[in-house]
């Protein structure tokens, strides 16, 4: 049966963007999930021309920045459709393709058959059996920067995954350590993700051409995380190859060396830039929730510490991390990093019985998809044991990494990182709610974001 789409305009429209600009440092999901609640699940918000998605600066880009329609959808056919069956028929959507001018033409940004090219490069790399063949290094990696943690204390929890994930990013996916650097891509990736803040990102900020304070801050912190990269890329360059290079940096450097006209040192430099920055910020504010989901969950701490304990004894296996990637999958269920995806359609397209016109934007706000009552009972209760037993929600439904061809090329490194890093936390440390500390909320920028800070109480075991 064709899905009847509801169409708000005016008021309605007034009111859905007036909620959602209340809710800008706050909970932007709940405010979608009513939306679909009230409406359905296959919405058009028709705004202004030109209200969302900044003029490019690029004349060739202008007729696609300018949006005929935006669409919010809920629906697991229409997702099916859209990042799977259809994808040839859409383009990524402008805030992503705003990060060009942080991470030029990486894997996030790029298409066509420069995206295909580096593609069949990078993801056997990073695919799940290399991933689980490297797991030993990852619990190296993660033992040496728990060293440096305190002995426990009240602080914000999301200040304390940036080193760790850098470092596992860097080393397993680029082959390089990044220990020194990481105050530097720290202050220059804050600076960034600030420069995108706010709601819908690129509508509510100034032309790039204007020069203001924000803008010039946001160019410096980028010309200093490309010439880091460039440093970076030099130094491997001359050193000798060998039989070890099989990251992703010694393949794309073995490919730019056999056909620069195919993979140019700049993109090069890109693909490096993109790895750093999207495997960094979205694991660490993963972990950050998870350590305060666990703070406010006594009892899923309760077998977290049971299972971590377990696996200290017998040995750091997948198999035996149930419930450690439990917490981690729950975690991205009700705090996705990245809030959802979305896509410009580059023709009209019919869309599981949706005709979108071409030059609409479709969006997937997994923010709140994830917490739908019917698919995922008792929404806003943390439970873990929901991805033990058999899944209560359809195909899609549960997107934190995306999907289709698209989907995160970092999700295997991700999964293994975050579970043995929650292992190792859960040996160490109990968790507690800061006394008096407010509840979460959230700022959206590339990523979803805390307005506040993730306040825990650490205490040794
Ligand atoms: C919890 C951690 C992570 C989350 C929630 C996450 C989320 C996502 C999502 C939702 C997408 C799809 C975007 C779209 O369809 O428009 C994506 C793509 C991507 N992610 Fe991740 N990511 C995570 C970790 C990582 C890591 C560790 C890396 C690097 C090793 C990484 C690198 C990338 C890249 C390069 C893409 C673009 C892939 C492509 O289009 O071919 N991500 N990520």
């Amino acid at each position: 049966m064709p899905l009847a789409p509801t169409r708000l305009r005016g008021a309605q429209f007034a009111k859905l963007v007036g909620a959602l600009l209340l809710q800008q440092r706050g909970d932007m999901g709940a405010v979608l999930r009513r939306t679909f609640d009230r409406y359905g699940p296959a919405i058009c918000v028709r705004p202004e021309r030109g209200w969302f998605g900044r003029r490019s600066s690029r004349p060739k880009d202008r007729a696609r920045d300018r949006l005929s329609e935006v669409w919010l959808v809920a629906d697991p056919a229409i997702i099916e459709a859209l990042l799977i069956r259809e994808h040839r028929s859409f383009a990524k959507d402008p805030l992503t393709r705003e990060l060009e001018d942080v991470l030029g033409l990486g894997l996030l940004v790029s298409e066509g058959d420069a995206w295909r090219h580096d593609h069949r490069i990078v993801q056997p790399v990073l695919s799940a059996g290399a991933m689980r063949r490297r797991l030993g290094e990852v619990a190296e990696l993660v033992d040496t920067a728990l060293g440096s943690w305190p002995a426990g204390g009240d602080l914000d929890c999301a200040k304390l995954f940036g080193p760790l994930t850098l470092e596992v990013v860097s080393r397993i996916a680029l082959g390089l350590s990044l220990r020194d650097d990481a105050p530097l891509v720290g202050a220059a990736l804050e600076e960034i993700l600030d420069y995108y803040a706010g709601f819908g990102g690129p509508g509510l900020r100034a032309p790039a051409k204007w020069r203001t304070p924000a803008r010039r801050r946001f160019e410096g912190a980028c010309a200093e995380l490309r010439a880091l990269t460039t440093r970076l890329i030099d130094r491997r360059a001359a050193e000798p190859c060998t039989a070890a290079d099989d990251d992703v940096l010694g393949r794309l450097l073995a490919d730019h060396r056999r056909a620069p006209e195919v993979l140019p040192a700049a993109r090069l430099a890109d693909q490096v830039m993109t790895l750093m920055l999207a495997g960094n910020e979205t694991t660490t504010l993963g972990l950050a929730y998870a350590l305060h989901a666990l703070a406010h969950n006594p009892e899923a701490q309760g077998r977290w510490h049971a299972e971590a304990d377990a696996a200290a004894e017998q040995g750091l296996e997948l198999d035996r991390l149930q419930w450690t990637r439990g917490i981690w999958r729950e975690t991205l269920r009700m705090f996705p990093p990245a809030a959802g995806v979305a896509r410009v359609a580059r023709s009209d397209v019919d869309l599981a019985g949706l005709k979108i016109p071409a030059r609409s934007l479709v969006v997937v706000p997994a923010l709140a998809i994830h917490r739908f009552a019917r698919w995922f009972p008792d929404p806003d209760a943390f439970l873990p044991q929901r991805f033990i037993d058999p899944p209560t929600w359809p195909k899609l439904t549960y997107l934190p990494f995306g999907a289709g061809p698209r989907v995160c090329i970092g999700s295997h490194l991700a999964d293994i990182e975050a579970i043995v890093a929650l292992a190792q936390i859960g040996r160490r440390y109990r968790l507690e709610p800061q006394p008096g500390a407010k509840p979460l909320r959230f700022k959206l920028s590339v990523t979803m974001r805390p307005a506040d800070g993730v306040p825990i109480r650490l205490v040794p075991r």
